[in-house]
């Protein structure tokens, strides 16, 4: 048996820098048709300059294969409207990241007062430039998506214009919102659709599995599970493959990162078959985001295989999700 993918996307992306570029972006660039690639490196992608010599360095370490790096800017309160103009030649979104939320977010945005943010929303409403957020308060950590629904709602109650994509939602309450604001969409990684927090600390401790948000509980994995088996228009799916070398994730002070690139595609295939849902799976991986980002991607077919493959126990020095696990299909070939 097998199944055909055509251009898939990856819609939340972190290719990093260097060496680690090198290692992971040809793995990416292999089975997907182009990602969206997060600014949060070291310093975080905040000019046209880095911005475009970011972009050149993932073409170069991508190989001979087709891929497209989306390029995202890590949003500031501080642009210009005549800086978004010209970013908007070069990018279709903006990350804005809490200050200190997450990996490399400490120059992100301290307050989420909205009068503060306004000047850069209106200008970014008016390019058609999209908002993705990290939807995470300082709170209790099951608790910071939940509580940072109330500022998802008034940034798309306030512009009704501005796309805002929640990225990588962990809760049944971000899924509610999709359908109460005609402007809200999300991305949903494999793991948030596989795991829950059990599976990271529920028995011995899975660093791999660590990432933010962290996985919750088994009813916000149902939800999530609900929307993206059954092709709801508004969610794309976006990996958060967020590699870290072993020695940072195996030590005391993990850093929260799941690298799933190398085996999304095998391991949504097999989710989607074995809930019945293959006849979704196009549009979760590609023919949504297309629509939400009025984006079309280089051509790429996929062809999955329903034979087992074996996940390696790393790539370079980064271990991947199922790592000397085996998943139920296999990549075939790319055309
Ligand atoms: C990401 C990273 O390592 O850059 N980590 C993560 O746990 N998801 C950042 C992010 O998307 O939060
Ligand atoms: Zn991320």
């Amino acid at each position: 048996m097998t199944h055909s993918l055509l251009s898939p996307l990856d819609m939340h992306l972190h290719l990093r820098d260097e060496a680690m570029l090198k290692v992971v972006a040809p793995l990416s660039a292999h089975s997907f048709s182009a990602g969206l690639v997060m600014p949060n490196v070291v310093p975080p992608i905040t000019t046209i300059e880095a911005l475009l010599a970011y972009k050149k360095r993932i073409v170069e370490a991508s190989g001979n294969d087709v891929f497209e790096p989306l390029m995202t800017l890590f949003f500031r309160s501080d642009y210009t409207r005549s800086f978004l103009e010209e970013a908007s030649l070069h990018v279709k979104a903006l990350k804005l990241y809490p200050s200190g939320i997450t990996t490399n977010s400490e120059g992100g945005v301290a307050s989420m007062d909205i009068e503060v943010l306004r000047p850069v929303l209106e200008a970014m409403s008016d390019l058609g430039l999209i908002l993705c957020v990290h939807g995470e308060t300082n709170g209790f950590v099951m608790d910071r998506e939940k509580e940072f629904g109330s500022i998802y709602e008034s940034f798309a109650s306030s512009f009704p214009r501005l796309k805002i994509v929640m990225e990588h939602i962990t809760t049944k309450e971000s899924v509610a919102l999709l359908d109460k604001y005609d402007n809200l969409y999300a991305t949903i990684t494999l793991h948030h659709l596989l795991i829950t927090l059990d599976d990271v600390a529920g028995g011995m401790l899975k660093p791999h599995l660590f990432c933010k948000p962290i996985a919750k509980r088994e009813e916000d994995r149902q939800a999530l599970l609900h929307v993206s088996l059954n092709a709801h228009p508004k969610v794309m799916f976006g990996s958060d493959s967020a590699p870290h070398p072993i020695s940072k994730k195996e030590c005391c002070g993990c850093a929260a990162g799941v690298f799933t690139a190398p085996i999304a595609l095998q391991a949504l295939t097999e989710l989607f078959d074995k809930h019945h849902a293959l006849a979704s799976l196009q549009a979760f991986v590609s023919d949504n985001a297309q629509k939400i980002y009025n984006y079309k991607p280089p051509f790429k077919e996929v062809i999955l295989e329903k034979v087992p493959s074996l996940v390696p126990n790393a790539y370079g020095d980064v271990v991947p999700m199922f790592a000397n696990e085996s998943l139920a299909w296999s990549l075939k070939n790319v055309l």
